[in-house]
């Protein structure tokens, strides 16, 4: 990006939310950015708002066998699996070196299978130094509770929230699934509980078959659907999401350039975060940083955080 002629002032992209500065709203999504470290080679983990790592568990895990990836009209399936490190590992190996680099905003994202096992993730990162924030991916099947997702179910939405909360004493971000009749419902009950932010949304359960084999194309069969195939959807949930509370909003949903993130700042979000582009373009995060800079300063807004929940409706 070209310098502003002198005297040209560039416009503030800085945002906050929960507690936390950061210099602009652009946040990689997690699941598609590894543990951040992985791509310090190819984007300038500095320039970014801040990255969300690979969902964490309480033990390593492997993931789902292949395949585990397909590309569909406008979008991605995945059933990875959460496949990760487990959390003392992260701690142990990758946090150290997200350390040495400066200015940058690490988010741990945190999964379990029963309220227990968020409990004691939480309790193991609490030792790492260097987590802005945790963001509470409730996507999971309830191991006791008969499979059935802490994100879909208010009252176990409300028990894994409220836990999550009493054992971090850090800012708690709460990423529901869009797979509910009402995200905005979900995310009044996580405001309530004692979230400091929601993030939304998680991929859509959907599936794709092989009409040749007549076989899924996702071993798992079924796959959570993300990139720009959702982004009307995701777009219109953050928009209800953001009248229902009062805590700020973290949108995503098929994010890939600047005006994406306008649209989803004019909707009710003070930040956002990209997954899917990540993987068309490993740059794609900063290049969208200097897109907003360009877009801001063409349309003469000088902070973007005027711009949050900016929509014209008459
Ligand atoms: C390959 C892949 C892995 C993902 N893993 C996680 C994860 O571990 N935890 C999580 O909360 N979300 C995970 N997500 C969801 C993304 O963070 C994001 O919510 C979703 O993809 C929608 O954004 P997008 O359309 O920009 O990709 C994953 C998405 C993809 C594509």
């Amino acid at each position: 990006m070209s310098p502003p002629p002198n005297g040209t002032r560039q416009p503030d992209l800085s945002i906050a939310f929960a507690g936390i500065q950061l210099k602009n709203p652009v946040i990689a999504a997690s699941g598609t950015f590894g543990y951040g470290i992985e791509f310090e080679d190819v984007v300038h983990l500095d320039k970014l708002g801040g990255f969300v790592v690979k969902g964490l568990s309480k033990e390593p895990m492997a993931g789902n066998p292949p395949p585990r990836l397909y590309e569909t009209a406008a979008g991605m399936l995945n059933a990875i699996g959460l496949q990760n490190i487990g959390a003392r590992s992260f701690i142990d190996e990758k946090l150290p070196k997200l350390r040495q680099i400066k200015n940058i905003v690490v988010i741990a994202n945190v999964f379990g299978y029963t309220r227990e096992d968020y409990e004691q993730t939480i309790q193991i990162l609490n030792e790492g130094e260097g987590i802005a924030a945790y963001e509470l991916n409730v996507s999971c099947p309830n191991t006791a509770s008969g499979g059935i997702q802490f994100g879909s179910d208010p009252r176990l939405l409300d028990e894994v929230v409220a836990t999550a909360r009493h054992c971090s004493p850090r800012p708690l971000i709460v990423k529901l699934s869009p797979n509910v009749t009402s995200i905005a419902q979900m995310a009044h009950v996580a405001e309530e509980a004692g979230a400091d932010a929601i993030s939304l949304v998680n991929t859509f359960v959907a599936m794709a078959i092989d009409a040749e084999t007549r076989k899924p194309r996702i071993s798992n069969v079924t796959a959570g659907l993300s990139g720009p195939a959702i982004k009307p959807i995701a777009l219109r949930m953050v928009y209800d999401v953001s009248k229902a509370v009062k805590i700020p909003v973290i949108g995503m949903g098929g994010i890939s350039t600047a005006v994406d993130v306008i649209e989803y700042v004019l909707a009710g979000a003070t930040a956002v975060q990209i997954g899917t582009a990540s993987y068309w373009d490993p740059c794609a995060t900063e290049k969208i940083v200097d897109e907003l800079q360009e877009w801001c300063a063409e349309h003469k807004v000088e902070r973007i955080a005027s711009l949050t929940g900016g929509i014209v409706l008459e």
